[in-house]
């Protein structure tokens, strides 16, 4: 018999919102682990997903909130660090392992696992990455023998609601004067969320799946000028976009990091020196038909031209 119902760490945020409800559709009960439930209460208002409130660093809060259900997928990440309690090493690694324990300890025997592209232990070129990859790693060898893991390793994911092309185009309408674009260079290949959550969805029944570690990328890859002149252009914003050098580049990590918001880290920085795209196909792995920016991204920035400064910039924070 397959799997019905699902424990889902992280599913509040961009990717959990657009997975859990591609769950629901395909007919899986969706039990949404979050730390803060008032905040998300608005989860639950299509039917099918349950949301719990549990803090998975409080010792038994994570095996009470996932007990039940028969799969777990953990999305939880951070791309920037935080003061001491939201550091890479703790909310990667050490969450990691709890939720393998956690499956363990509840005899659960299922488990995604949302890493990323480049995600790299031992050669990773930011902690963001070393941490992702030593999380993966650990996931898998950790959970072996009884719990069948699979994860996934995407490039930038995009949609509606993503924090990339309403990031930069909240950017391009609030920086006065020509933007000035750090590692102009370093390429994507944009994946769609949609394809994100499909590609979670088929394989959490599907054995092929055990042991498997996805790349997921569009179709097309992009440097990160491309990505942001194409940010500008269809939502509206005449600019002029200045790529900076690798020193300029530097320079302008260690300043942003420093402001409010941490918009731009050196640790960001270092992660650009890797191209984020796919040396081979996961999507197509699985059966998914990879949708090119073009089918999506218009029609979400296109209204962007019309919100007023404030707004674009409370999606900054
Ligand atoms: N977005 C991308 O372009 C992209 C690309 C590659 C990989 N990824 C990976 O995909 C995953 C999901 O990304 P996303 O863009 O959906 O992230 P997101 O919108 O920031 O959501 C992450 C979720 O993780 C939970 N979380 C954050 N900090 C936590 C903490 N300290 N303890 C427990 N839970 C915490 C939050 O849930 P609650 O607040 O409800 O607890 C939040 O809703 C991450 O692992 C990320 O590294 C994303």
């Amino acid at each position: 018999m397959g799997i019905d119902s699902v424990s889902i760490l992280g599913g509040s945020g961009f990717v959990g919102r657009h997975l859990t409800a591609r769950l629901v559709a395909c007919g899986l009960e969706c039990r949404v682990v979050t730390r803060n439930l008032h905040r998300h209460r608005a989860i639950q208002a299509g039917g099918g997903v349950t949301l719990v409130e549990a803090d998975p660093f409080e010792p038994g809060q994570l095996e009470s909130a996932i007990q039940g259900t028969q799969a777990v997928i953990n999305l939880v990440g951070i791309l920037n660090e935080s003061g001491a309690k939201e550091h890479f090493k703790k909310i990667h690694i050490e969450l990691g392992n709890r939720v393998v324990d956690a499956c363990k300890d509840t005899g659960i025997d299922r488990l995604l696992h949302m890493s990323a592209l480049n995600a790299n232990e031992a050669n990773g070129p930011s902690v963001y990455l070393k941490t992702k990859g030593e999380a993966e790693n650990r996931t898998h060898t950790l959970g072996q023998p009884q719990i069948k893991v699979t994860s996934f390793r995407p490039s930038v994911i995009f949609g509606p609601d993503d924090s990339f092309f309403n990031r930069f185009a909240g950017l391009l309408k609030t920086v006065p004067g020509p933007f000035p674009l750090a590692c102009p260079d370093a390429r994507f290949s944009p994946v769609y969320v949609g394809d994100v959550a499909a590609a979670f969805a088929d394989s959490i029944n599907e054995r092929k799946t055990w042991g498997k570690h996805y790349q997921l990328c569009g179709p097309r890859s992009f440097s990160l000028k491309e990505l942001v002149e194409y940010t500008a252009r269809h939502a509206g914003i005449r600019k002029q976009i200045i790529g900076l050098n690798d020193t300029l580049s530097r320079l302008q990590a260690k300043v942003m990091g420093m402001m409010p918001g941490r918009p731009f880290t050196y640790d960001n920085y270092l992660s650009l020196q890797v191209d984020s795209v796919c040396t081979n196909d996961g999507l197509a792995e699985l059966g998914v038909i990879a949708t090119d920016i073009d089918a999506v991204a218009p029609y979400f920035l296109a209204p962007l031209a019309q919100r007023p400064r404030y707004q674009l910039l409370r999606r900054l924070t």
